[in-house]
């Protein structure tokens, strides 16, 4: 099995690296800087650099996976932004660095896998529930809840152009211990991982363009 994780230096995606090395998967995976790039080389990986903001470095992630097809590819690079309680105005930093990072990055990253798919492979986009708005109860993180909700949006085109080539979904890890989760998170990082790792394989063509959360079951758009 190959896997491609983009956005793995530390977090889910560095866990979802370890664990599909442990389970004797090929894996790429993604870090934009020296230290992250040495931590992925240390646990067994093949590292790329690619920082998704930046267009420069984002458009070369196809030269750099050339020639290979992926079973399974995650992306997982992302950022929370301003921790806002209600309807407080960013700034346009702010504003332009999660929306590059969450949606720009994508809408970059996505055109240049599609000739990297094995037959069947599964393609997952780490979104979140703070993007659902038919589940929405809360206005914290305005800011990220409309990145992950525009990163849906993108996440359903992108299933509706590989249907056939991949089974595409956006998930939500669950509310995990890493840097943003915090440390009062529900979800140690090795179980989120280990349940996407578990509904990545159990995924049928009737679930691309779905919105799911770690462990399968469907999460209103
Ligand atoms: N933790 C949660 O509770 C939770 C809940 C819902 C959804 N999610 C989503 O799950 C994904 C992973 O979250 P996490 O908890 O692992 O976050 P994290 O611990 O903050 O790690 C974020 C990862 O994204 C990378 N990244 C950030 N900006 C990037 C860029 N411009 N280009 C490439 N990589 C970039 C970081 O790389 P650097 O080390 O270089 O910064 C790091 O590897 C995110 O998309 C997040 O929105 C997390």
């Amino acid at each position: 099995m190959k896997v491609l994780v983009i956005g793995a230096s530390r977090g889910i995606g560095f866990e979802l690296v370890r664990q599909y090395l442990a389970d004797g998967a090929q894996v790429s995976a993604t870090a934009r800087d020296d230290a992250g790039l040495d931590r992925l080389r240390d646990a067994g990986a093949t590292a790329l650099r690619l920082d998704v903001a930046d267009a420069t470095s984002a458009s070369a992630l196809a030269w750099q996976i050339d020639g290979e097809v992926f079973d399974v590819v995650l992306l997982s690079a992302g950022t929370f932004g301003p921790r806002s309680d209600g309807l407080d105005a960013p700034s346009v930093g702010d504003f332009d660095r999660v929306m590059h990072t969450n949606v720009l990055g994508a809408m970059r990253v996505l055109p240049q896998l599609a000739g990297a798919l094995a037959p069947g492979a599964r393609l997952a986009v780490l979104s979140s529930r703070m993007g659902s708005m038919g589940q929405r109860a809360a206005a914290s993180g305005w800011l990220y809840r409309a990145s992950k909700a525009a990163l849906n949006s993108v996440l359903k085109d992108a299933s509706i152009v590989l249907a056939g080539k991949a089974v595409c979904v956006a998930l939500h890890p669950g509310w995990v211990r890493t840097d943003m989760g915090g440390a009062g998170a529900d979800l140690d990082v090795a179980d989120s991982a280990a349940g996407i790792r578990r509904t990545l394989a159990a995924l049928q063509p009737a679930d691309n363009g779905g919105f799911l959360n770690f462990d399968g079951t469907p999460i209103a758009w």
